[in-house]
């Protein structure tokens, strides 16, 4: 070797020319592709011509634009959540990972909480009552990231409709749970049994991962990790607490302050896009979700969602 080259870089040719010979690969064509190769630049490194092409309104309202933004915003933050949920799962008893990796979730959800203003006062309610007539039947009801989270996070029967909960033929059937999820109900008209078109469009898209995944996760969401490894840690259980918090509480009453808004008109309010009788289907005290319910007392659980109402509508934060 040339005893002109710097030995730093002489140990990392070294180092270059082992790891290629593994996989029989000549490391001289790959430096001379390097050779040729464009500098790398963080507009191409992340993508940012592709990423601020996607924000595309079919308004010409210049407030839907804060709104896509924001929709998109909140993706990219439950896919950083489902990330770590999936490194979770497939570590195993390792509290110090798991701690710090929740510790990562629930910040994530105290931004997408606290920044939930974005919407409730960063638009013109003129603007998004015009803007929003043009995406029916959407609806933030159909982020499957939102239902991903939920399914990674505790078993299926702390996710199905609070009047079916309890029943006895719920207990171990996964596909009997996935038809009574508390969304699904709460998209169904009581009276016709009708399903809305919104929630017949998600469905066809994505039960079937959702299945899947509750299948994936049976043994390994956050609850069944915390039942099988760290049912003593303190420090685990109060972040479990703030999750549950957080995720079932205060982003959904920060979300509905939005939907109260933009959304309440007297004497009658105005219907949602996705249908839903939103104010009797967002409130937290309504849904009653609660990922880990062996971490409250009776009396948490029958206040639960209430706590945060007074704090949400007075604009409070999350922590
Ligand atoms: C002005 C802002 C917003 C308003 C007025 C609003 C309104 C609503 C309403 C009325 C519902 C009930 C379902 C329906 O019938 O459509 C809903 C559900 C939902 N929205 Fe929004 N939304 C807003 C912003 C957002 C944002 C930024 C997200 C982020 C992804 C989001 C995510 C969701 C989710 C996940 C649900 C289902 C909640 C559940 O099942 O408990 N929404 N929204």
């Amino acid at each position: 070797m040339d005893s002109t080259l710097d030995p730093k870089l002489q140990e990392l040719l070294v180092k270059l020319q082992q790891k290629y010979a593994v996989m029989g690969q000549d490391m001289s064509s790959y430096l001379d592709g390097l050779l040729h190769s464009d500098y790398l630049t963080y507009w191409d490194y992340i993508h940012l011509d592709t990423l601020l092409s996607l924000q595309n309104p079919k308004t010409q309202f210049p407030d839907e634009r804060v709104f896509i933004a924001y929709h998109q915003v909140t993706e990219l933050f439950l896919n950083l959540v489902l990330w770590e949920m999936e490194q979770m799962a497939a570590k195993e008893n390792d509290a110090a990972f798991f701690l710090a990796r929740l510790e990562r979730i629930n910040r994530y959800f105290v931004i997408l909480a606290d920044s939930f203003s974005v919407m409730t006062d960063g638009m013109e309610r003129d603007q998004f009552l015009k803007f929003r007539m043009s995406l029916l039947p959407a609806s933030g009801f159909q982020s499957a990231q939102y239902r991903l989270i939920e399914i990674c996070s505790t078993d299926m029967i702390n996710l199905v409709d609070v009047q079916f909960r309890d029943d006895q033929a719920m207990a171990g059937n996964l596909e009997l749970q996935l038809q009574h999820l508390y969304w699904r109900s709460g998209a169904t008209e009581l009276a016709s049994g009708k399903k809305t078109l919104t929630l017949q469009q998600f469905e066809q898209k994505y039960m079937k991962k959702f299945l899947e995944a509750g299948m994936q996760y049976q043994s390994k969401n956050l609850r069944r990790l915390y039942h099988t490894w760290f049912e003593k840690d303190e420090k685990i259980i109060q972040g479990l607490r703030e999750f549950d918090q957080l995720a079932n509480v205060y982003w959904p009453l920060a979300h509905m302050r939005s939907a109260a808004r933009y959304l309440h008109r007297d004497p009658e309010d105005i219907k949602a896009t996705g249908g839903t009788n939103w104010q009797k289907y967002l409130p937290p005290r309504f849904q009653k979700v609660i990922f880990f319910p062996e971490l409250w007392s009776e009396q948490e659980k029958v206040e639960w969602g209430r706590a945060g109402v007074e704090r949400a509508l007075s604009g409070g934060g999350s922590r």
